[in-house]
């Protein structure tokens, strides 16, 4: 019987600290970045996609549906923090569950993984750090390190969160789009959920000794639904980009965006938020 009950807290231990997940929905903790639990349709059926419960210190920070075809995000869903500053984490983490399912559930730096398993290709289902050195992208995050504060903020830092960004559209425009949402999410949310996703490009890719290696996606897009003090939407918003030097956001209302994102995909969008985030 002893057995028995340890076997089940082992197991149910294992459960809860899951980091690549058959459904957002099969770990509470994972669901409570999307409104209202509700996971979206959108980007569900992408060919290789794996659901990344982000663990991190021992904990969960944020979601992200990762297409390992593409080797970048789909979109990483998360709830706004006000920064507590900190600095810039320094490494850059990877999920070792993309690598081998029985490996530990919990971001790692990609470095020391490597160093520790010298016989294993990390890369085969996502992007490394060696894939961005010199190719010109910025590692441009989804999830913004500044809507966290410490240690989400570091948890931010991993690849399966980046994408390859032109370096002045990310330094530039979409830094301070981040910034506008930052006051907006500060002064007129109680809460703030937020999904920021990319659309890959048909071809072109970060090529390193003749391979495909690493998507770079045509567009980035984020919308956000914000919640008063009782949970009540009170504002939603949408904007695109494409990612090149036009260094250009484009504000758009959450149904803009839906008719935007569904010229690249044949099923319905569906709903970012539950009811369109409305009352
Ligand atoms: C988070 O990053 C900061 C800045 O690099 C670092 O000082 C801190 O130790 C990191 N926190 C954790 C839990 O690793
Ligand atoms: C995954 O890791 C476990 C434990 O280290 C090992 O026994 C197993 O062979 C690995 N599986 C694959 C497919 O490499």
């Amino acid at each position: 019987m002893h057995a028995l009950l340890s076997l089940l807290f082992f197991l149910s231990l294992s459960l809860v600290e899951a980091d690549v997940v058959a459904r957002f929905q099969d770990v509470p903790e994972c669901l409570e970045y999307f409104y209202q639990g509700k996971v979206p349709e959108w980007g569900a059926t992408t060919p290789g996609a794996a659901r990344l419960c982000q663990r991190f210190a021992n904990r969960y920070h944020f979601a992200t549906l990762y297409d390992t075809a593409h080797r970048i995000a789909v979109y990483s869903a998360y709830r706004f923090q006000p920064s507590n500053g900190g600095g810039r984490e320094k490494r850059w983490f990877v999920e070792p569950q993309l690598v081998n399912s029985s490996w530990a559930a919990e971001m790692k730096d990609g470095y020391w993984l490597g160093k520790d398993n010298p016989d294993i290709f990390l890369g085969e289902r996502q992007a490394l750090n060696e894939d961005y050195k010199h190719s010109g992208f910025d590692r441009g995050h989804l999830n913004p390190n500044g809507h966290h504060a410490v240690p989400g903020r570091n948890a931010t830092f991993t690849l399966t969160n980046v994408v390859p960004q032109n370096p002045k559209f990310n330094q530039d425009a979409w830094r301070i789009h981040e910034l506008d949402l930052t006051d907006i999410f500060r002064t007129q949310c109680s809460e703030a959920y937020v999904l920021v996703g990319a659309v890959p490009s048909t071809d072109n890719w970060i090529i390193k000794n003749n391979v495909r290696r690493v998507n770079i996606p045509d567009y980035m897009w984020n919308a956000y639904c914000c919640v008063d003090a009782n949970g009540r939407p009170v504002l939603s918003g949408a904007a695109t980009a494409r990612n090149t030097e036009q260094n250009r956001v484009d504000q758009h209302s959450l149904t803009e965006l839906s008719a935007f994102l569904q010229q690249f995909d044949t099923s319905p969008v569906g709903q970012l938020f539950h009811n369109h985030c409305q009352a």
